[in-house]
């Protein structure tokens, strides 16, 4: 049975029509006009589909595979896909940016994954700040669920630090 949902996306309260069975992955593209998520296995082993959600605006930023979030497990969530990392007309924001300088990507696919990921743990290590010589591992833990398949991870991994210190 389809019903009205309404979803925070970038910022923005968005009403759909969906049932409860209904991927949250389908709703961004094809009732929200948002691909820049990805979906790839469809099975929630690559990563590629993760978008940040948090229970309330500035509560801590979970990461949600969009791929296996289905609409009545979701309702009410805030999230943010890789379109409101920054907005049009604004300044990129420092994942993008150092993405960007480090050439961190070769087809991109997995990027706006890998994007995500990396925006859950800034939040988190601004939340909680940990020792300098714990950045290594705890950014390679954080992009553990993330498949590239042009198998460009160290780059990811050197952009992603960049832009935390
Ligand atoms: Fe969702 Fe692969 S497409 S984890």
């Amino acid at each position: 049975t389809e019903r009205e949902y309404t979803l925070h996306v970038n910022g923005t309260p968005r009403t759909v029509v969906a049932s409860g069975q209904d991927l949250l992955v389908d709703v961004l593209h094809e009732q929200l006009d948002l691909t820049g998520t990805k979906l790839s296995c469809g099975i929630g082993s690559c990563g590629a589909c993760k978008v940040v959600a948090q229970k309330t605006p500035g509560s801590p930023k979970m990461a949600m595979l969009a791929c296996y979030a289905r609409m009545d497990s979701i309702e009410g969530l805030h999230f943010t896909t890789v379109e409101g990392l920054s907005g049009p007309g604004e300044a990129l924001h420092p994942l993008q940016r150092e993405f960007l300088e480090c050439y961190s990507f070769q087809c991109g696919f997995s990027t706006p994954g890998f994007l995500m990921a990396a925006d859950v743990l800034m939040d988190q290590l601004a939340r909680r700040p940990i020792p300098a010589a714990q950045l290594d591992q705890r950014i390679r833990q954080a992009i553990s669920g993330n498949v590239c398949r042009c198998t460009g991870y160290v780059k990811y991994a050197e952009a992603i630090k960049k832009a935390i210190l």
